[in-house]
């Protein structure tokens, strides 16, 4: 055979056989099985309207309209899930991109973008290796890899990711669960006593890792749980400056008659304003479920 032939035919080749094992050695590599299987079985689309839910979207919609910037800009939404912080950011009048590793969200995402006003864009990707430009977005929102990636490696590797897809002067705002959370939870609902859930809970307090007794499934799978300097820790670490950390539900999510408050206008604002004067006292962010760190891209480096 004509060995030019020859040559495009074994390249041909090559480059399928490469393509094919990329895909193969990529596809599982994008997130644990049991995150999937997680996200399978739970209906991360209604989440935020259960619970607790409403107060954490309320107060996350506060806390990230503070570093949006005045004009149009560009954020990127990493572990965007279905897309319900993307379609309100859009809404707002800024290019979105959304950033998630499991299927079955980016299909939900794509959907919702699809009805609503102003489109976003999806993207089936991980954070540990965003697939966008340098110096691209004006704020990165990373809400999901921090918990659910369990090794520090791999969360400094997404902090990193976000501080190169960052604008100089950019800001990376990062959701994490704090190490006392289940306790908290647990001492008010009763479920401390229960053998398997007090040893998950020691385990969070004592090192920060998250891991759900094999036979309670609907529990969050392996994950991280962060103290709050730890969180300040690894976004320094990552090369970027630290401007603030602030308590998403802060401790009136302990308020004994929580949902009759919440219907009653006076008092709600009540305790929401007490949640406002602590949102950054450092001495209570441990009462609070999640936290909210923000940091910033220099200028120079
Ligand atoms: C609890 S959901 C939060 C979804 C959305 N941010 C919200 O608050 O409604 C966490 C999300 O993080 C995504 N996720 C998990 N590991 C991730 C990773 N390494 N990179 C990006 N997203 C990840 C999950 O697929 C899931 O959609």
């Amino acid at each position: 055979m004509d060995s030019k032939i020859d040559k495009i035919l074994e390249t041909d080749t090559s480059i399928r056989v490469y393509r094919l094992y990329s895909a193969i050695q990529i596809m599982p590599q994008l997130i644990k099985p049991e995150i999937e299987s997680f996200y399978a079985q739970t209906s991360e689309e209604n989440r935020l309207e259960l619970g607790l839910g409403p107060l954490e979207f309320e107060r996350n919609k506060e806390l990230i309209s503070r570093y949006l910037p005045k004009k149009k800009g560009v954020i990127i939404d990493v572990g965007g899930g279905p897309g319900v912080y993307s379609e309100w950011l859009a809404g707002l009048g800024h290019e979105v991109h959304l950033v998630d590793p499991v299927e079955k969200h980016i299909k939900q995402a794509n959907k919702r973008s699809a009805k609503a006003k102003k489109s976003f864009k999806s993207i089936l990707g991980e954070s540990r290796k965003l697939e966008l430009p340098d110096n691209f977005a004006d704020v990165v929102i990373l809400h999901g890899p921090l918990y659910h990636l369990q090794l520090k490696e791999d969360r400094i590797k997404s902090i990193t990711e976000a501080k190169r897809v960052l604008k100089p002067n950019g800001v990376a705002l990062g959701f994490a669960i704090n190490h006392s959370a289940s306790t908290i939870a647990g001492l008010l609902n009763g479920f401390i006593h229960v053998p398997e859930l007090y040893a998950m809970c020691k385990e969070e307090l004592t090192t920060g890792r998250h891991d759900p007794p094999k036979n309670m499934p609907g529990i969050l799978p392996s994950a991280y749980y962060h103290r709050p300097l730890q969180l300040r820790d690894e976004f320094e670490e990552a090369g970027l400056v630290y401007v603030d950390t602030y308590a998403v539900e802060g401790m009136i999510w302990m308020d004994k008659n929580y949902f009759e408050t919440r219907g009653d206008a006076k008092k709600k604002e009540a305790i929401m304003e007490l949640l406002r004067i602590t949102e950054n006292d450092q001495a209570l962010l441990s009462l609070s479920p999640h936290m909210m760190i923000a940091g910033k891209k220099a200028m120079i480096g």
